[in-house]
């Protein structure tokens, strides 16, 4: 029945219009050959397949048969009586939607079939106007049907969209939202705490939609200097600065038919914003030092843990493109909004710990609880490098409460453990020569450094610009 209905080339069929219900089967059950021609018309015109049947046995023998989605049933049938053939459809194909033709002033034989199962009733002599209205009806309530077992399975499983994990309720709205968006063009507007997963909804989003394959580009509006956004992002030509010794095609041209990432675009000057919002709007952009125009296809999608419309309220982010970009947008909970996920998450992260160590780990009662009663102010990034640490120096099968962070235990720092180092210096400081020592110590790998110190990329970025350290 569901392959008469959903397209079922992506997770969530895009809705379609009532009018046109998607090739539904029908089977027409009446004894007056007169009316099953005249349904089978309407229902054709409607672009149902129909079937037609004389009897309740003959439907009975019919539907062990054949597809049938509705089926129309006249409960003044020969042979058994009406209601029981309904019964008798139902108990075996509960899927199936009864639509039952009643005798004029039968009113309580409809009731009698709604209680039964029927979907809804229509009096005899009825106008092919009726019939059409009814179908389509029927049509719509199928597909809502369809759609939300879809989801529910969805949400069944562990796994959300892509490798998203959890089933927390607000989670559940995600998975709506991001539905939604993977069949929409417009921007969308992805919001979040660092490490709450923005990049992997956005990579939802593009992967479960219609042009899933074509680019997905995620462009780091943190990390690069502006100059080079600029350049990576509308391209350049031949001689536009030094260095640019021949012509590079910007990202947004490269993407052609699929999606631009900005990440962290609170971050993005001023000066690009405008270039950003002219892109989204007129679709079209001009390479740096270029005089000629490009047309561009491409989807933006963007991401932020600032609070934007106070960066508008500050005059630091433009009014009009914060609106061109909050067309649609999804809020990313923190973990500690749904602290219900927390062992989904952990038991997953740990599995694959497991599987690429070979070597099988789990977390103690206590350990669990104390990851539960933690507020994960790095959210699931935090949880994950927290596990990740703790399977690399841990040894045994079992990760015990004492393996795990103090921070996270609230266990307490025993102050002769620390006077060794007798210099006193400002938090400012100890933070510095921790992340460029570690930065140093991984050879220049930022990406490492900033998973190690269970810090957002963007953070370590920031902080490295504030230190006036190369990037
Ligand atoms: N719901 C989730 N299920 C599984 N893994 C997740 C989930 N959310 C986040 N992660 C993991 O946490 C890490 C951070 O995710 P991601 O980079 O998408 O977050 P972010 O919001 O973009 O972070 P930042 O703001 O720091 O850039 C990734 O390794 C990702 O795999
Ligand atoms: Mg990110």
């Amino acid at each position: 029945m569901t392959a008469a209905i959903a397209p079922s080339a992506f997770a969530f069929p895009a809705p379609q219009p009532i009018s046109t219900p998607a090739l539904l089967n029908l089977l027409v059950v009446d004894d007056e050959r007169t009316v099953r021609e005249a349904c089978r018309e309407v229902a054709a015109s409607l672009g149902y397949r129909t079937t037609a049947a004389e009897s309740g046995e003959q439907a009975l023998r019919m539907i062990d048969g054949q597809n049938v989605d509705v089926i129309l049933l006249d409960l003044k049938l020969h042979g058994f009586a009406g209601l029981d053939v309904l019964r008798a459809l139902k108990a075996h194909r509960p899927e199936m939607e009864v639509v039952v033709v009643t005798g004029n002033g039968s009113l309580e034989t409809a009731v009698q079939a709604m209680k039964s199962g029927a979907y809804d009733y229509v009096t005899k002599p009825f106008s092919m106007e009726q019939l059409r209205l009814l179908l389509e009806r029927v049509s719509s309530h199928l597909r809502l049907k369809t759609e939300n077992r879809m989801l529910r399975e969805k949400l069944k499983s562990k796994q959300g969209f892509g490798n998203i994990i959890g089933r927390a309720p607000e989670m559940d709205k995600l998975y709506r939202i991001i539905a939604k968006a993977a069949h929409s063009v417009h921007p969308v507007l992805i919001l979040g705490e660092s490490g709450t997963g923005k990049e992997m909804v956005a990579r939802a989003i593009h992967y479960s939609g219609p042009f899933r394959d074509k680019p997905f580009i995620p462009v780091d509006c943190g990390s690069l200097v502006p100059t080079l956004i600029e350049s990576e992002l509308l391209g350049y030509v031949k001689g536009a600065f030094t260095g640019a010794v021949q012509s590079k095609e910007g990202l947004l041209a490269i993407a052609e038919g699929g999606t631009v990432f900005l990440d962290e675009i609170g971050e993005l000057p001023v000066d690009l914003q405008a270039k950003m919002l002219r892109a989204i709007q007129e679709k079209e952009i001009r390479p740096v030092g270029s005089t000629k125009r490009v047309s561009i296809n491409v989807r933006i999608l963007a991401a932020t843990n600032r609070d934007l419309e106070h960066a508008v309220a500050q005059g630091a982010f433009r009014r009009d493109l914060y609106f061109r970009l909050n067309v649609l947008s999804v809020r990313i909970p923190p973990l500690r909004e749904r602290r219900q996920d927390i062992p989904l998450l952990a038991t997953a992260f740990l599995e694959r710990v497991s599987q690429s160590s070979s070597r099988p780990v789990e977390l103690s009662d206590d350990a669990m609880k104390a990851l539960l009663d933690y507020d994960w102010p790095g959210n699931v990034r935090e949880l994950e490098n927290c596990l990740e640490r703790c399977c690399a120096i841990g040894s045994g099968p079992v990760i015990h409460i004492v393996d795990l962070p103090s921070a996270i235990t609230g266990a307490p720092i025993h102050l002769t453990d620390l006077k060794a180092d007798a210099r006193i210096l400002p938090i400012a400081e100890v933070e510095k020569r921790t992340i460029l020592g570690a930065i140093a110590h991984l050879n220049g790998d930022k990406l490492t450094a900033a998973k190690m110190l269970g810090i957002g990329k963007t953070t370590l970025y920031r902080k490295l610009k504030e230190y006036g350290a190369e990037l």
